[in-house]
């Protein structure tokens, strides 16, 4: 069963409490529940943590994959190490924000993640991260 890993990085398990009228109010917990549900036949990893080495752990651990979500919060900024390791990764991935990071504050608005990604989507709020599945190719494949 291809895997496909979902990374949510710095601040996100805080998802739910953190700023709703920015972020929403679905807690993390519900957005795995729903990429799993997006993705039946997947065997969904879902890792959260606010460290970039464990994210990076997670991408090196990852196997045969359909494809991968990433939220790397303010990793965005000045994530390198997960830069590079997401530029060797397999298969196709997606960056998601929940917020509209180009309407936000300037220091938003440059992903250092984004130029190896196939996509973006932003501004979507938890709806962004089902969004994403269908735009993985191995997961439209079945
Ligand atoms: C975020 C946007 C980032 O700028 C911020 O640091 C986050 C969340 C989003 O999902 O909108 O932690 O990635």
């Amino acid at each position: 069963m291809a895997e496909l890993p979902l990374l949510n990085g710095p601040n996100l398990a805080q998802l739910g409490r953190r700023r709703p009228e920015i972020y929403g109010t679905t807690t993390l917990t519900g957005i795995e529940e729903m990429v799993r549900k997006a993705v039946p036949g997947h065997t969904v990893r879902a890792v959260q943590d606010e460290c970039e080495g464990a994210l990076v752990r997670a991408v090196h651990a990852a196997g045969d994959c359909a494809g991968a979500i990433v939220n790397p919060g303010a990793l965005m900024m000045a994530g390198w190490s997960l830069r590079d390791a997401l530029e060797s990764f397999p298969a196709p991935w997606i960056e998601v924000h929940l917020s509209n990071v180009w309407a936000r504050e300037e220091f938003r608005h440059h992903s250092v993640l984004s130029p190896p990604a196939s996509g973006v989507i932003a501004g979507l709020g938890a709806d962004g991260y089902r969004v994403a599945t269908p735009a993985l190719p191995a997961t439209i494949e079945g």
